[in-house]
Protein backbone atom coordinates (compact mmCIF):
# COMPACT_ATOMS: atom_id res chain seq x y z
CA UNK A 1 0.00 0.00 0.00
CA UNK A 2 1.63 3.22 -1.00
CA UNK A 3 1.48 6.38 1.41
CA UNK A 4 2.57 9.94 0.75
CA UNK A 5 5.21 11.30 3.71
CA UNK A 6 5.45 15.19 4.18
CA UNK A 7 8.21 17.22 5.67
CA UNK A 8 5.67 20.26 6.65
CA UNK A 9 6.67 23.90 7.48
CA UNK A 10 8.14 24.58 4.17
CA UNK A 11 7.23 27.73 1.94
CA UNK A 12 5.99 26.33 -1.47
CA UNK A 13 7.41 29.12 -4.34
CA UNK A 14 7.54 28.63 -7.78
CA UNK A 15 5.31 27.45 -10.73
CA UNK A 16 3.48 24.45 -12.13
CA UNK A 17 0.61 23.76 -14.54
CA UNK A 18 -2.80 22.16 -13.34
CA UNK A 19 -3.89 19.15 -15.03
CA UNK A 20 -6.92 18.45 -17.19
CA UNK A 21 -10.06 18.28 -15.24
CA UNK A 22 -11.05 15.19 -14.00
CA UNK A 23 -15.12 16.05 -13.87
CA UNK A 24 -14.90 17.07 -17.42
CA UNK A 25 -13.05 14.32 -18.84
CA UNK A 26 -15.04 12.15 -17.27
CA UNK A 27 -18.51 13.00 -19.26
CA UNK A 28 -16.82 13.93 -22.37
CA UNK A 29 -15.18 10.40 -22.36
CA UNK A 30 -18.67 9.29 -22.07
CA UNK A 31 -19.77 11.60 -24.65
CA UNK A 32 -16.86 10.11 -27.27
CA UNK A 33 -19.19 6.98 -27.26
CA UNK A 34 -21.98 8.81 -28.97
CA UNK A 35 -19.71 9.48 -31.95
CA UNK A 36 -18.44 7.95 -35.43
CA UNK A 37 -15.09 8.20 -36.31
CA UNK A 38 -11.98 9.20 -34.05
CA UNK A 39 -12.20 11.51 -30.91
CA UNK A 40 -8.75 13.04 -29.67
CA UNK A 41 -9.13 13.71 -25.96
CA UNK A 42 -6.13 16.10 -25.16
CA UNK A 43 -4.82 17.27 -21.47
CA UNK A 44 -6.94 14.40 -19.64
CA UNK A 45 -5.45 13.42 -16.83
CA UNK A 46 -3.85 10.44 -16.18
CA UNK A 47 -6.22 9.21 -12.89
CA UNK A 48 -7.69 5.59 -11.72
CA UNK A 49 -11.63 7.39 -12.34
CA UNK A 50 -10.09 8.24 -15.93
CA UNK A 51 -8.72 4.57 -16.24
CA UNK A 52 -12.10 3.19 -15.20
CA UNK A 53 -13.84 5.28 -17.67
CA UNK A 54 -11.49 3.80 -20.18
CA UNK A 55 -12.34 0.50 -19.21
CA UNK A 56 -16.30 1.14 -19.38
CA UNK A 57 -15.26 2.07 -23.18
CA UNK A 58 -13.41 -0.66 -23.82
CA UNK A 59 -15.98 -2.98 -22.42
CA UNK A 60 -18.89 -1.70 -24.81
CA UNK A 61 -16.42 -2.66 -27.62
CA UNK A 62 -14.67 0.80 -28.40
CA UNK A 63 -11.03 1.20 -28.75
CA UNK A 64 -9.69 3.41 -26.35
CA UNK A 65 -5.80 4.70 -26.19
CA UNK A 66 -4.12 6.76 -23.62
CA UNK A 67 -1.07 8.10 -24.38
CA UNK A 68 1.10 10.71 -22.72
CA UNK A 69 -2.53 13.05 -21.28
CA UNK A 70 -4.06 12.22 -24.76
CA UNK A 71 -6.79 9.57 -25.06
CA UNK A 72 -8.06 8.52 -28.02
CA UNK A 73 -11.47 7.01 -28.63
CA UNK A 74 -13.10 5.08 -31.50
CA UNK A 75 -16.71 3.91 -30.55
CA UNK A 76 -18.05 2.40 -34.18
CA UNK A 77 -17.89 -0.93 -33.15
CA UNK A 78 -19.71 -0.37 -29.83
CA UNK A 79 -22.14 -4.40 -29.09
CA UNK A 80 -22.43 -4.52 -25.36
CA UNK A 81 -24.56 -2.05 -22.98
CA UNK A 82 -23.82 -3.41 -20.33
CA UNK A 83 -21.48 -1.71 -17.55
CA UNK A 84 -20.02 -4.32 -15.47
CA UNK A 85 -20.68 -4.21 -12.02
CA UNK A 86 -16.64 -4.40 -10.86
CA UNK A 87 -16.72 -0.63 -12.48
CA UNK A 88 -19.97 0.62 -11.34
CA UNK A 89 -18.39 0.04 -7.94
CA UNK A 90 -14.98 1.37 -8.80
CA UNK A 91 -16.67 4.52 -9.94
CA UNK A 92 -19.80 5.75 -8.56
CA UNK A 93 -19.84 8.34 -10.81
CA UNK A 94 -19.93 5.66 -13.57
CA UNK A 95 -23.63 6.58 -13.91
CA UNK A 96 -22.66 9.08 -16.31
CA UNK A 97 -22.44 6.42 -19.17
CA UNK A 98 -25.95 5.88 -19.11
CA UNK A 99 -27.08 8.65 -20.91
CA UNK A 100 -24.54 7.86 -23.35
CA UNK A 101 -25.23 4.51 -23.42
CA UNK A 102 -28.97 4.95 -23.71
CA UNK A 103 -28.13 8.10 -27.01
CA UNK A 104 -26.32 5.27 -28.80
CA UNK A 105 -27.69 2.04 -27.97
CA UNK A 106 -31.05 2.64 -27.47
CA UNK A 107 -30.47 0.52 -23.94
CA UNK A 108 -28.47 0.17 -20.76
CA UNK A 109 -27.85 -2.20 -17.92
CA UNK A 110 -25.86 -1.49 -14.63
CA UNK A 111 -25.54 -2.09 -11.22
CA UNK A 112 -27.37 0.26 -8.95
CA UNK A 113 -24.72 3.00 -7.32
CA UNK A 114 -25.35 2.78 -3.60
CA UNK A 115 -24.18 4.87 -0.97
CA UNK A 116 -20.49 6.23 -1.06
CA UNK A 117 -18.21 8.15 1.54
CA UNK A 118 -19.82 11.25 0.80
CA UNK A 119 -23.13 9.56 2.14
CA UNK A 120 -26.53 8.27 0.20
CA UNK A 121 -25.54 9.30 -3.97
CA UNK A 122 -29.44 9.15 -5.57
CA UNK A 123 -29.58 9.02 -8.96
CA UNK A 124 -33.55 9.75 -8.83
CA UNK A 125 -33.08 12.97 -10.94
CA UNK A 126 -31.87 11.18 -13.69
CA UNK A 127 -34.17 8.27 -13.96
CA UNK A 128 -37.01 10.47 -13.80
CA UNK A 129 -35.42 12.37 -16.72
CA UNK A 130 -35.21 9.54 -18.52
CA UNK A 131 -38.34 8.05 -18.31
CA UNK A 132 -39.90 11.39 -19.30
CA UNK A 133 -37.64 10.72 -22.42
CA UNK A 134 -38.84 7.46 -23.50
CA UNK A 135 -36.98 5.18 -20.99
CA UNK A 136 -38.65 2.29 -19.64
CA UNK A 137 -36.43 0.90 -16.08
CA UNK A 138 -36.42 -1.91 -14.44
CA UNK A 139 -34.97 -2.63 -11.03
CA UNK A 140 -33.99 -6.18 -9.54
CA UNK A 141 -31.66 -6.98 -7.23
CA UNK A 142 -29.72 -3.74 -8.01
CA UNK A 143 -29.54 -4.06 -11.30
CA UNK A 144 -30.97 -1.27 -13.47
CA UNK A 145 -32.26 -2.29 -16.61
CA UNK A 146 -33.21 0.65 -19.37
CA UNK A 147 -34.20 0.32 -22.57
CA UNK A 148 -35.76 2.83 -25.07
CA UNK A 149 -37.92 0.08 -27.50
CA UNK A 150 -39.16 3.49 -29.70
CA UNK A 151 -36.04 5.50 -29.15
CA UNK A 152 -35.45 8.44 -26.93
CA UNK A 153 -37.55 11.40 -27.69
CA UNK A 154 -37.00 15.17 -26.27
CA UNK A 155 -38.47 16.45 -23.10
CA UNK A 156 -38.80 19.16 -21.11
CA UNK A 157 -37.52 18.46 -17.86
CA UNK A 158 -37.25 20.59 -14.84
CA UNK A 159 -34.94 19.57 -11.97
CA UNK A 160 -35.43 19.46 -8.55
CA UNK A 161 -31.46 20.16 -7.67
CA UNK A 162 -28.93 21.83 -10.27
CA UNK A 163 -27.21 18.20 -9.99
CA UNK A 164 -24.28 18.10 -12.07
CA UNK A 165 -24.36 14.59 -13.27
CA UNK A 166 -28.29 14.39 -14.09
CA UNK A 167 -27.65 17.63 -16.43
CA UNK A 168 -24.32 15.35 -17.60
CA UNK A 169 -26.40 12.44 -18.12
CA UNK A 170 -29.68 14.38 -19.76
CA UNK A 171 -27.52 16.21 -21.89
CA UNK A 172 -25.92 13.37 -23.44
CA UNK A 173 -29.34 11.27 -23.84
CA UNK A 174 -30.82 14.44 -25.80
CA UNK A 175 -27.76 14.74 -28.52
CA UNK A 176 -29.23 12.51 -30.89
CA UNK A 177 -32.72 11.88 -29.31
CA UNK A 178 -35.49 13.19 -31.92
CA UNK A 179 -36.73 16.38 -31.01
CA UNK A 180 -35.83 18.84 -28.69
CA UNK A 181 -34.61 19.10 -25.19
CA UNK A 182 -34.98 21.68 -22.53
CA UNK A 183 -33.32 21.67 -19.24
CA UNK A 184 -34.53 23.85 -16.51
CA UNK A 185 -32.56 24.50 -13.86
CA UNK A 186 -29.92 22.59 -15.08
CA UNK A 187 -25.73 22.53 -13.59
CA UNK A 188 -23.96 25.92 -14.29
CA UNK A 189 -20.49 24.36 -13.49
CA UNK A 190 -17.80 25.15 -15.81
CA UNK A 191 -17.65 21.36 -16.47
CA UNK A 192 -20.95 21.14 -18.22
CA UNK A 193 -19.74 23.80 -20.75
CA UNK A 194 -16.82 21.92 -21.54
CA UNK A 195 -18.89 18.74 -22.02
CA UNK A 196 -21.48 21.10 -24.60
CA UNK A 197 -18.06 22.25 -26.40
CA UNK A 198 -16.80 19.03 -27.02
CA UNK A 199 -20.18 18.02 -28.13
CA UNK A 200 -20.86 20.87 -30.39
CA UNK A 201 -17.59 20.37 -31.81
CA UNK A 202 -18.60 16.55 -32.50
CA UNK A 203 -22.28 18.65 -34.35
CA UNK A 204 -24.47 18.65 -31.96
CA UNK A 205 -26.99 21.44 -31.51
CA UNK A 206 -27.22 22.62 -27.63
CA UNK A 207 -27.67 26.45 -26.13
CA UNK A 208 -27.75 27.70 -23.32
CA UNK A 209 -24.89 25.90 -21.55
CA UNK A 210 -23.54 27.90 -18.29
CA UNK A 211 -27.35 29.28 -17.50
CA UNK A 212 -29.77 27.20 -16.16
CA UNK A 213 -31.74 26.41 -19.18
CA UNK A 214 -30.28 24.47 -21.37
CA UNK A 215 -31.84 23.89 -25.23
CA UNK A 216 -30.79 20.67 -27.20
CA UNK A 217 -32.00 19.70 -30.47
CA UNK A 218 -31.42 16.26 -31.12
CA UNK A 219 -29.23 15.57 -34.61
CA UNK A 220 -28.76 12.50 -36.42
CA UNK A 221 -25.51 11.79 -36.23
CA UNK A 222 -22.65 13.17 -34.10
CA UNK A 223 -18.66 12.59 -35.68
CA UNK A 224 -15.06 12.73 -33.31
CA UNK A 225 -13.15 15.53 -33.07
CA UNK A 226 -9.77 16.97 -31.33
CA UNK A 227 -10.49 18.35 -28.25
CA UNK A 228 -8.76 19.80 -25.53
CA UNK A 229 -10.26 19.13 -21.46
CA UNK A 230 -10.43 22.52 -19.73
CA UNK A 231 -7.75 23.17 -16.04
CA UNK A 232 -8.89 21.18 -13.57
CA UNK A 233 -10.39 23.95 -11.05
CA UNK A 234 -10.79 21.95 -7.73
CA UNK A 235 -6.59 20.65 -8.16
CA UNK A 236 -6.39 24.88 -9.21
CA UNK A 237 -7.73 25.41 -6.00
CA UNK A 238 -6.08 22.55 -4.39
CA UNK A 239 -2.12 24.38 -4.41
CA UNK A 240 -3.35 27.84 -3.90
CA UNK A 241 -4.13 26.04 -0.20
CA UNK A 242 -1.33 25.05 -0.28
CA UNK A 243 0.48 27.89 -1.15
CA UNK A 244 -1.69 29.81 1.87
CA UNK A 245 -0.97 27.09 4.43
CA UNK A 246 2.72 27.70 3.96
CA UNK A 247 2.60 31.42 3.14
CA UNK A 248 3.67 30.90 -0.13
CA UNK A 249 4.21 32.59 -3.47
CA UNK A 250 3.31 30.44 -6.24
CA UNK A 251 1.96 30.82 -9.97
CA UNK A 252 -0.35 28.28 -11.79
CA UNK A 253 0.40 27.83 -15.46
CA UNK A 254 -2.48 26.27 -18.12
CA UNK A 255 -5.16 27.16 -15.17
CA UNK A 256 -8.58 28.70 -15.50
CA UNK A 257 -9.16 31.76 -13.47
CA UNK A 258 -12.79 32.01 -14.63
CA UNK A 259 -14.39 28.58 -13.45
CA UNK A 260 -12.11 29.61 -10.26
CA UNK A 261 -14.83 32.50 -9.16
CA UNK A 262 -16.18 31.78 -5.57
CA UNK A 263 -13.04 30.03 -4.84
CA UNK A 264 -10.85 33.17 -5.66
CA UNK A 265 -12.81 35.51 -3.41
CA UNK A 266 -12.54 33.12 -0.42
CA UNK A 267 -8.90 33.25 -0.93
CA UNK A 268 -8.80 36.97 -0.83
CA UNK A 269 -11.12 36.85 2.23
CA UNK A 270 -8.33 35.27 3.44
CA UNK A 271 -6.38 38.10 2.64
CA UNK A 272 -3.94 36.67 0.06
CA UNK A 273 -3.17 38.55 -3.05
CA UNK A 274 -4.33 36.80 -6.57
CA UNK A 275 -4.21 38.30 -9.81
CA UNK A 276 -4.35 36.61 -13.31
CA UNK A 277 -3.12 37.35 -17.03
CA UNK A 278 -4.04 34.97 -19.78
CA UNK A 279 -3.73 31.27 -18.54
CA UNK A 280 -1.54 31.90 -15.33
CA UNK A 281 -2.53 33.07 -11.79
CA UNK A 282 -0.43 34.47 -9.65
CA UNK A 283 -0.67 33.91 -6.34
CA UNK A 284 1.05 35.28 -2.25
CA UNK A 285 -0.06 34.54 0.85
CA UNK A 286 1.19 35.87 4.03
CA UNK A 287 0.90 33.63 7.34
CA UNK A 288 -1.10 33.07 9.44
CA UNK A 289 -4.38 33.98 6.82
CA UNK A 290 -6.80 35.84 7.93
CA UNK A 291 -10.38 33.60 9.10
CA UNK A 292 -13.61 33.71 6.74
CA UNK A 293 -16.56 34.37 8.77
CA UNK A 294 -18.89 32.08 7.22
CA UNK A 295 -18.52 30.19 4.23
CA UNK A 296 -21.13 28.23 2.65
CA UNK A 297 -20.97 25.26 -0.14
CA UNK A 298 -23.26 26.25 -3.25
CA UNK A 299 -24.23 24.92 -6.74
CA UNK A 300 -21.65 26.91 -9.16
CA UNK A 301 -21.29 30.06 -9.06
CA UNK A 302 -21.25 29.75 -5.56
CA UNK A 303 -18.33 27.89 -3.18
CA UNK A 304 -18.02 24.67 -4.55
CA UNK A 305 -18.13 21.42 -2.44
CA UNK A 306 -15.39 20.24 -3.74
CA UNK A 307 -13.15 22.93 -2.37
CA UNK A 308 -14.58 22.53 1.28
CA UNK A 309 -11.94 20.04 2.58
CA UNK A 310 -8.86 21.73 1.55
CA UNK A 311 -10.14 25.55 2.60
CA UNK A 312 -11.08 23.95 5.97
CA UNK A 313 -7.55 22.45 6.20
CA UNK A 314 -6.24 26.41 5.37
CA UNK A 315 -8.57 27.72 7.90
CA UNK A 316 -7.44 25.52 10.79
CA UNK A 317 -4.42 28.09 11.36
CA UNK A 318 -6.28 31.20 10.46
CA UNK A 319 -5.80 33.69 12.31
CA UNK A 320 -9.54 33.85 14.44
CA UNK A 321 -12.66 31.58 13.96
CA UNK A 322 -14.40 30.49 11.03
CA UNK A 323 -17.11 28.90 10.10
CA UNK A 324 -18.15 26.63 6.95
CA UNK A 325 -21.66 25.20 6.31
CA UNK A 326 -21.86 22.32 3.77
CA UNK A 327 -25.04 22.24 2.27
CA UNK A 328 -24.61 19.44 -0.93
CA UNK A 329 -23.47 16.82 0.60
CA UNK A 330 -24.54 14.84 4.09
CA UNK A 331 -21.69 13.35 4.81
CA UNK A 332 -18.54 15.43 3.75
CA UNK A 333 -16.46 16.45 7.30
CA UNK A 334 -14.80 13.28 7.26
CA UNK A 335 -11.59 14.72 7.56
CA UNK A 336 -12.26 16.50 10.66
CA UNK A 337 -11.36 14.01 13.15
CA UNK A 338 -7.31 13.92 11.35
CA UNK A 339 -7.06 17.31 11.30
CA UNK A 340 -7.87 17.57 14.95
CA UNK A 341 -5.19 14.74 15.48
CA UNK A 342 -3.17 17.15 13.54
CA UNK A 343 -4.11 20.18 16.46
CA UNK A 344 -6.83 21.68 14.77
CA UNK A 345 -9.53 23.07 17.06
CA UNK A 346 -12.73 21.87 15.03
CA UNK A 347 -15.98 21.96 16.19
CA UNK A 348 -19.32 20.67 13.61
CA UNK A 349 -22.79 19.61 14.44
CA UNK A 350 -24.49 18.61 11.41
CA UNK A 351 -23.59 20.24 8.61
CA UNK A 352 -21.68 23.22 10.22
CA UNK A 353 -18.36 22.97 11.26
CA UNK A 354 -16.52 25.93 13.42
CA UNK A 355 -13.07 26.15 12.85
CA UNK A 356 -10.74 28.17 15.56
CA UNK A 357 -7.48 28.93 13.79
CA UNK A 358 -4.33 27.43 16.09
CA UNK A 359 -0.83 28.68 15.66
CA UNK A 360 -0.01 25.20 13.86
CA UNK A 361 -0.79 21.74 13.41
CA UNK A 362 1.71 18.82 13.83
CA UNK A 363 2.30 15.81 11.41
CA UNK A 364 0.64 12.39 12.68
CA UNK A 365 0.10 9.84 10.69
CA UNK A 366 -3.60 9.88 8.73
CA UNK A 367 -5.67 8.06 6.56
CA UNK A 368 -7.20 9.60 3.64
CA UNK A 369 -11.07 8.86 4.11
CA UNK A 370 -12.58 10.15 0.35
CA UNK A 371 -10.69 12.18 -2.65
CA UNK A 372 -11.15 15.67 -1.41
CA UNK A 373 -11.00 15.01 2.42
CA UNK A 374 -7.59 13.54 1.21
CA UNK A 375 -6.43 16.35 -0.62
CA UNK A 376 -7.18 18.29 3.16
CA UNK A 377 -5.00 16.57 4.93
CA UNK A 378 -2.15 17.07 2.10
CA UNK A 379 -2.69 20.45 2.40
CA UNK A 380 -2.99 20.07 6.35
CA UNK A 381 0.52 17.93 6.21
CA UNK A 382 2.24 20.99 3.94
CA UNK A 383 1.27 23.26 6.59
CA UNK A 384 2.03 21.12 9.89
CA UNK A 385 5.45 21.06 11.77
CA UNK A 386 6.83 17.41 11.80
CA UNK A 387 6.33 14.61 9.66
CA UNK A 388 2.83 13.73 8.34
CA UNK A 389 2.52 9.84 7.00
CA UNK A 390 -0.24 9.87 5.02
CA UNK A 391 -2.18 6.40 4.13
CA UNK A 392 -4.85 5.22 1.90
CA UNK A 393 -3.89 7.63 -1.14
CA UNK A 394 -5.85 5.81 -3.73
CA UNK A 395 -8.70 8.46 -2.56
CA UNK A 396 -6.04 10.99 -3.97
CA UNK A 397 -4.98 9.36 -7.21
CA UNK A 398 -9.06 9.10 -8.43
CA UNK A 399 -8.56 13.29 -8.64
CA UNK A 400 -4.51 14.02 -8.56
CA UNK A 401 -1.91 13.51 -11.24
CA UNK A 402 1.23 12.77 -9.76
CA UNK A 403 0.26 15.50 -6.78
CA UNK A 404 3.76 14.59 -5.00
CA UNK A 405 5.91 15.61 -8.33
CA UNK A 406 3.49 18.72 -8.94
CA UNK A 407 4.53 19.85 -4.93
CA UNK A 408 8.07 18.87 -4.83
CA UNK A 409 8.22 21.59 -8.48
CA UNK A 410 6.85 23.98 -5.60
CA UNK A 411 9.55 23.18 -3.20
CA UNK A 412 7.40 20.96 -0.66
CA UNK A 413 9.06 18.19 0.76
CA UNK A 414 6.96 15.07 -0.36
CA UNK A 415 7.87 11.43 -1.20
CA UNK A 416 5.93 8.35 -2.27
CA UNK A 417 6.64 5.34 -0.58
C1 LIG B 1 -20.48 16.07 -9.32
C2 LIG B 1 -18.99 15.97 -9.19
C3 LIG B 1 -18.57 16.00 -7.74
C4 LIG B 1 -19.16 17.22 -7.06
C5 LIG B 1 -20.66 17.31 -7.28
C6 LIG B 1 -21.28 18.60 -6.74
C7 LIG B 1 -18.35 14.68 -11.13
C8 LIG B 1 -17.80 13.39 -11.66
N1 LIG B 1 -18.54 14.74 -9.81
O1 LIG B 1 -21.02 14.91 -8.67
O2 LIG B 1 -17.15 16.04 -7.68
O3 LIG B 1 -18.90 17.13 -5.67
O4 LIG B 1 -20.95 17.27 -8.69
O5 LIG B 1 -20.67 19.71 -7.32
O6 LIG B 1 -18.56 15.62 -11.86
N2 LIG B 1 -28.82 14.31 -6.02
C9 LIG B 1 -30.05 13.71 -5.83
N3 LIG B 1 -30.59 12.97 -6.85
C10 LIG B 1 -29.95 12.80 -8.04
C11 LIG B 1 -28.69 13.41 -8.23
C12 LIG B 1 -28.15 14.16 -7.21
O7 LIG B 1 -30.65 13.85 -4.77
O8 LIG B 1 -30.48 12.12 -8.92
C13 LIG B 1 -28.20 15.10 -4.93
C14 LIG B 1 -26.92 14.46 -4.41
O9 LIG B 1 -27.19 13.46 -3.46
C15 LIG B 1 -26.18 15.63 -3.82
C16 LIG B 1 -26.58 16.77 -4.75
O10 LIG B 1 -27.77 16.35 -5.43
O11 LIG B 1 -26.65 15.89 -2.53
C17 LIG B 1 -25.52 17.15 -5.75
O12 LIG B 1 -25.22 16.05 -6.53
P1 LIG B 1 -24.73 16.17 -8.06
O13 LIG B 1 -24.65 17.60 -8.45
O14 LIG B 1 -25.55 15.27 -8.87
O15 LIG B 1 -23.27 15.60 -7.93
P2 LIG B 1 -22.56 14.54 -8.89
O16 LIG B 1 -22.92 14.79 -10.30
O17 LIG B 1 -22.74 13.18 -8.34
Amino acid sequence: MQKLIIHGGKRLEGEVAVQGAKNSALPILSAAMLCTGESVLENCPELSDVYAACQILTSAGCRCQMQHHTVSIQADAIQNSEIPESLMQEMRSSIIFLGAMLGRTGSCVLGYPGGCELGPRPIDLHLQAFQKMGVRIREENGVLTCTAPNGLHGAKIHLQFPSVGATENIMLAAVLASGETVIANAAREPEIVDLAKYLKKCGACIAGEGSGKISIQGVKKLHGCTYRIMPDRIVTATWLAAAAVTGGTVRLLQADAASLEGILDVFEQMHCICSHTGDTICFSAGKPVRAVRSLKTMPYPGFPTDAQAIMTAVLCTANGTSMIEETIFENRFRHVDALVRMGADIQTAGRIAVIHGVRTLHGVPVSATDLRGGAALLVAGLGAEGETVLTEISHIDRGYDSPEKMLRQLGAEITRV
